[in-house]
């Protein structure tokens, strides 16, 4: 038997992706309904060689759906999962909005599916993008030898912040076109490149280290998500966290690197050998091992390389983690979460 699926923000980056996904891995579905702005009603997404129609969010636009998995920006989310929950569907939201409540589990597919068997507020939510990526990669270290402590930076593609994330590098570079001259120098030259509304800087040409807005203690929402979102999913209140979030010129994937201190004795070769068989890992150790997020992009697994003992100090790993902010960072992770809700039924 199939399933009544509905998706809040089907037109976005996430959304698509979602959408993508669920014909790729056939998700068994009776009935698809697809909500997004005003702007959007109305416009025909193709779906499985045909079409669904984009509605507007209203009283009673999710009854009879056993899932919804939402994709819109906090304050959407906030008001209209607990609606989709109310009206007896099983949530997954890929917003921040709920993520760090007790009641709502943090979930990633691989690492702890099992916190979904508690769904008090029939609300589960899906890690941010960057959390996502990493933790897919250092869970089964985790297991092993215990995570003390985390410094990470990231690299993370305009994407991550959506379709205007997407367009701002897209008007930074068309605005230069042709005119190598004045991109090359853009760095040196003071307002070549007129920022845009995501970005006080300009993206083009550019990295940007702050990504998130800046919040307690000098550090960013990007970077306190990756703090509690850690702990939380790996059921770890006492790894230490340090990370610096940046913003790359690049359109798709999320890359960082992650100095990870463990608390029993954990070398490079035990952690290739931990990682060749990690659910959702893909090690890249031959050839440079160096995988970018492009070699990353448009595929399930996380890739990881550049994997090193720290010569400074001892059971420390240096690594470089890479993955589609879209696809595992968020869509792919959610249909997993909604396959394991629809299999418990
Ligand atoms: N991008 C990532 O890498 C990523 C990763 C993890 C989590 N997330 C989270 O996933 C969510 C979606 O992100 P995104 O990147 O897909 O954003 P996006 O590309 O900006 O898409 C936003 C979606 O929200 C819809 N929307 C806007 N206002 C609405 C309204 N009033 N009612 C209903 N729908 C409305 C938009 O519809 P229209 O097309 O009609 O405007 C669009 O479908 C966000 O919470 C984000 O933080 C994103």
């Amino acid at each position: 038997m199939g399933s009544r699926v509905g998706i809040i923000g089907a037109t976005g980056l996430v959304g698509e992706e979602v959408l993508r996904l669920l014909a790729e891995r056939n998700f068994p579905i009776d009935e698809l309904r697809v909500y997004a702005s005003a702007r959007s009603e109305g416009r025909a997404l193709s779906f499985e060689g045909g079409e669904v129609l984009c509605e507007v969010l209203r009283d009673g636009c999710f009854d009879g759906l056993d899932v919804v998995i939402v994709d819109v920006d906090d304050p959407i989310a906030i008001e209209w999962a607990p609606v989709a929950a109310a009206a007896g569907a099983q949530v997954v939201d890929n917003s921040a909005a709920f993520r760090m409540y007790d009641d709502v589990p943090l979930v990633v597919a691989e690492v702890n599916p099992e916190d979904l068997n508690e769904l008090p507020l029939s609300i589960a939510s899906c890690p941010n993008c960057t959390t996502m990526v990493l933790v897919t990669a250092l869970a089964p270290l985790h297991r092993v030898a215990g995570i003390d402590r985390l410094v990470v930076s990231t690299y993370q593609s305009v994407s991550g912040a959506g379709q205007s994330g997407i367009y701002e590098l897209d008007a930074q570079w068309a605005e230069r076109a042709g005119d190598l001259t004045s991109l090359r120098r853009a760095a040196a030259i003071d307002g070549v490149i007129v920022p845009g509304k995501l970005w006080s800087k300009p993206i083009a040409g550019n990295v940007i280290p702050l990504a998130g807005s800046v919040k307690e203690a000098g550090y960013t929402s990007e970077e306190w998500k990756l703090v509690y979102e850690t702990r939380k999913i790996l059921h770890d209140d006492s790894i230490r966290v340090s990370a610096t979030c940046v913003r790359v010129p690049v359109y798709v994937g999320h890359a960082m690197t992650a100095n990870v201190s463990f608390h029993s004795e954990m070398d490079r070769a035990q952690a290739a050998e931990i990682l060749a068989s990690a659910p959702g890992v893909l090690l890249v150790d031959g050839g440079d091992g160096a995988p970018t997020p492009l070699d990353g992009a448009g595929i399930d697994p996380v890739l990881v390389g550049r994997l090193r003992d720290d010569q400074s100090q001892p059971n420390t790993l240096d690594l470089w983690v890479t993955g589609d902010n879209l696809r595992k960072g968020a869509a792919l992770n959610a249909v997993q979460m909604a396959e394991l809700l629809i299999a418990r039924r």
